[in-house]
Formats: structure tokens, sequence, C-alpha cells
């Protein structure tokens, strides 16, 4: 009753005070809606300003506004102001000094901060002048525009200081069609993909959760396949180490396998496969975590994420190439089923594993995975994504995601899809004097290092003894890929435990699960694509 008579008495306030704005403070509000995001050198040269339709005069007086206001142009700096003929609200980006490098980088963040402040200003339409590189410039615009409200109730949406406010801007580009404004937006929107994944809490995002959404997310994309495993299929593969894992929940498992057949030719191989840690929630398992910054682990399934959002982004650029993606999905919990800790289990390599440690489960999903993939379907070049160890978060921090592989050739084409799309990576190494760390007594392998150090680079030459399984019945071949770079399948695992959090919100990154390295693995793509499909 009294609930009702609120909700009643609110709404007729609101149409009262609606009608009792005046029609040219209306018409100031609604004029003050449209904004334009113009770039501005440290010369204070103007960048797209006569694309957007202004004249010189208005240049001149946006100009001197800006220098009034203390506003030098510098990256990274953004500032606001009102069109002299009090029709846009213009923000004026920063591009620093002219014939600088880094221009993706600096017109991304610029881009961001633009539409930040616009939407600040609350307005509905954003259009953005051309500026020096238009795809950037559009992942400026879709990773600032990002917001992960779904969690909210409507009622606190509706109170929210304007609804408007909460809704995304309606972004365009001045001047002429782009494609490489309209390959930003498909990249970006991957990552904010990758974003909405991880950060929807694990009591929504089950292993049966994601896989609905990514066969949800790719359908109806021109060659893509995507087929949802379940446990039976993962006993009658005999992967033993996701099986070990997941059985300690109730939540079934899932194992996502994506296909994307691109390339032109008819007979041409996998040239590249992607594998993503899908741990849902990791508690530890009985080698439980401690309580603090546990609510991170709902994004253990970042390395998941960003594969089958980057094979998404790779099928609406039609990119050339075939490229396969496989997640393997569970929670990591505790419970009268769950994996106790000298547990041993038979990977589907064959190799028999003491569980050491019931908190490095991503290994052990990963391993099955790895092995399955290359078996499956023997691509030329293997990926594994994962946020796989504290220890790389040590070394290495948020900004950079740590590299191991054998391959020189796989790690440049890496290295350059970092520097592309500012997704920096680091080379770690890999070397056989860690695999004398994961011996165990009983059983083939260890799932941890037996010294308590080089936690990330035990992890990667764990995953190594899968990747190099299929060949183990021919031991000279081993050793021949060990030594030769060019023996396929190239590998290379990159660990994200680092990047896959932003700490806090500054141009278009945005606190929370971040969907790096998203932007790097199509960009990875692309670039296998310009080798000879065989
Ligand atoms: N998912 C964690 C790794 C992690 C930790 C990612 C912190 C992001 C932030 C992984 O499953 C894990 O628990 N690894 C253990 C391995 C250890 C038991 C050898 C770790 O790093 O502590
Ligand atoms: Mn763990
Ligand atoms: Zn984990």
């Amino acid at each position: 009753m009294q609930l009702f008579a609120c909700s009643g008495v609110r709404g007729a306030v609101s149409a009262a005070g609606r009608r009792g704005i005046s029609s040219s403070a209306r018409r100031a509000q609604q004029a003050a809606k449209a904004g334009l995001v113009v770039g501005m050198y440290s010369s204070h040269r103007l960048v797209g300003a006569s694309a957007a339709g202004l004249g010189d005069a208005q240049q001149l007086a946006l100009v001197a506004k800006a220098r009034a206001l203390g506003f030098a142009g510098k990256a990274g700096q953004a500032q606001t102001v009102l069109s002299d003929d009090l029709s846009q609200q213009v923000a004026l980006v920063g591009l620093g000094g002219e014939g600088e490098d880094r221009v993706a980088e600096t017109v991304r963040t610029a881009v961001a901060n633009g539409v930040r402040q616009l939407r600040a200003g609350k307005v509905a339409t954003i259009a953005v002048a051309p500026l020096p590189d238009l795809q950037a410039a559009a992942e400026g615009a879709v990773l600032a525009q990002y917001a992960f409200d779904a969690f909210k109730s409507a009622q606190a949406r509706a109170t929210a200081a304007d609804p408007q406010e909460a809704r995304a801007a309606e972004v365009r580009l001045l001047g002429p069609e782009s494609d490489a404004w309209a390959e930003g937006r498909v990249c970006a929107a991957a990552q904010n993909l990758a974003r909405d994944l991880m950060n929807t809490p694990a009591n929504h995002m089950t292993p049966t959760g994601f896989a609905q959404r990514v066969e949800a997310e790719l359908a109806g994309l021109a060659g893509v396949e995507v087929c949802v495993h379940d446990r039976a299929w993962a006993e009658a593969q005999r992967m033993g180490g996701l099986l070990a894992v997941a059985k300690g929940s109730d939540e079934p498992l899932r194992f996502v396998e994506i296909v994307y057949r691109g390339a032109p030719a008819a007979d041409a191989g996998v040239a590249l496969a992607l594998v993503g840690k899908g741990i849902t929630f990791d508690t530890g398992g009985y080698s439980l975590k401690t309580g603090r910054h546990m609510d991170l682990m709902k994004g253990d399934m970042g390395g998941g994420a960003t594969v089958a959002a980057a094979i998404k982004a790779v099928a609406q650029l039609r990119v050339p190439i075939n490229a396969v993606a496989v997640v393997p999905l569970c929670e990591n919990m505790v419970s009268g089923r769950a994996a106790k800790v000298s547990d041993v289990y038979t990977s589907r390599a064959g190799l028999t594993v003491e569980i050491m440690n019931t908190d490095a489960e991503g290994r052990i999903v990963l391993a099955d995975a790895l092995h399955y993939v290359i078996d499956a379907h023997r691509p030329r070049a293997v990926v594994d994504v994962a946020t796989l160890t504290g220890a790389m978060v040590v070394a290495l921090g948020e900004r950079y995601t740590g590299v191991f592989t054998p391959s020189p050739r796989l790690w440049g084409a890496i290295e350059t899809a970092g520097a592309a799309t500012d997704e920096p990576v680091w080379r770690m190494p890999l070397d056989d004097a860690w695999d004398a760390m994961l011996t165990s007594p009983v059983a083939d392998l260890s799932n941890i290092g037996n010294r308590s150090e080089a936690g990330a680079c035990t992890a990667a030459a764990f995953l190594r003894q899968f990747v190099h399984a299929p060949r183990l019945a021919a031991p000279a071949v081993l050793r021949a890929q060990n030594a030769d770079d060019e023996a396929e399948p190239r590998w290379a695992h990159l660990d994200i435990a680092g990047p896959m959090e932003a700490a806090a919100t500054a141009g278009y990154h945005q606190k929370g699960m971040s969907g790096r390295p998203t932007r790097l693995l199509v960009e990875l793509a692309r670039q296998l694509a310009r080798e000879p499909q065989k």
C-alpha cells in the first residue's frame, strides 16, 4: 500500500517537472546533446575540424578557448568546450607532437577520453572527426563506452543521476566510410564481449552459461561452427585432468569447440588453434585460496573469454584463415567429490599426474585441451591463453602478458601483434631445468614444482610436456622438435594473470576485468593469414 502510493506520487511529480521546463531551456539542453571529438596537436593545430564542418572562424575560436583554459594538446589531455553557436559540445583531445610515433595508442586514448568527457556532459550522440588512425579511434570510442551494469536492479538504474547517462551514446565517424573504423569497432566490441564474460559473476557465468553465451554470440556467422561437449564426451576423450577438476563441483563441465573456416583453399589446414583456460570460478579446491581477492577468480575463465571473443572478431572480419578455439570449462570447488592433494589421474596424453596442489588446476585442464586440439586439428600454430599463475602477476604486473614459446617465429608474430594493438608482451624462458622440478615419486609428473620458485615458468614447463606428448612415442622426433623451431605445431603459452584485471579507469581501460588480450589475438590471426595457407 505504502509502496504503491509512493511510486504513484513520484511519477506525478516528475511529469509536472517536465511541464515546468521553459521551451528555450529545453532547446538549449537538446542542442548540447550533440557531441563532437576533434584532435589537437601540441602545436595547437586542429585535426579533423574541417571535416567536422567547422569554418576558419569557428576553428580559431575553439583554439582560443582551448588556450584560455590551459589546454595544450598534450597526449592524454582532453578538454570540452561549447561551440560558439551553442549547437554542440566539442571535446578537444590531445594528440601530442606532430610526427611522434605510437600514433595508434595516442589516438585510442584521446578518443576514449573525449568520449568519456562528452558522456559526462550527457550528450546523446557523438561524432568523431577523422584522426590519424581510424581503427584506433573506433577502438577508443567503443572501449570507453563499456559499462557493466547488467546486475544493477532496474530500480537502481532508474534512480541513477540520469538514465540517459547510463545508456551508451551513439557514436559515428565524420567523413567518408572507412574500413579501418569498422574493423576497430569489431575488435573493440570483441574485447567488450570478453570483459562481459569475465565480469559476470560466477553464479551466472557457469560452464553452461558460458557455452550458451558463446553459441549465441557466434550464431549465424559465416564459416563458424560451435560444438558444446559435455562430460560424457570428455570421458570418451579420456580427459582425466578436466574430469578430475570438474568433479568437485555440482555444475556440469563443458568443452566448447569453435571452428572457423575462412581460408580460400578448400584443402587448407588449420593455421591457428587457440586454447583458453575456462575455470568459471577458482576457489583453489582443498588447497583453498585465502579470502583476499578471491572475487577476482570469477575471471579465471579470462583465457577462454578472450579466445572465444577473438574468434568472433576473426569471423566478422572474414580473415582468410582456418582457425580453431577450444575452451575447457569447469569450476574448481571443494566438496565430497573434489580432488584431494596426492590424488593421481591419467591425462588424455597418457601421462599420469599427481595433484600436489589442487589450486594448480588451470594447467591440468589446459593440458588435456592442448593435447586434444593438436590431435584433432593438427594446427600449424597453437596458442594457449590462461590466467595461470600468481607468480606471473608478481613478475610482470598488469601491463605485460608473459609469453613462453620455443619458436622465435611465433614469438616474433606475437610481439608484432602486441605492439600493433598496444597489448604488450614480454618473452619468458622455457628450460629443461624446470622439468626436473615437476617429478613425482608415484606418478609421471607432479602438477606443481617441488621448489617454491619460478612459479610461472614451472607452469609453462608442465604444459610443454603435453604439447610434445603426442609424439612421445617417437623420442627422436621429440628431441628434434626441441631443437628445431620450425617443427609443428609451433606453440606459445600466454600467462595473462596480470592483465586480466584493470586496477583503474584511465583512457580506454576500465576498472574491472579487462578482456585483454583479445585484440592481440585477432591481430595475430591476421598476421598468420598472410603466411602461405597450405
Ligand atoms: N587462477 C590462479 C592464478 C591467478 C592468481 C590468476 C591470481 C590471477 C590472479 C591459478 O589457478 C592458481 O591458483 N595458481 C596457483 C599455482 C600454485 C598453486 C602453484 C598460484 O599461482 O598461486
Ligand atoms: Mn588455482
Ligand atoms: Zn585458476
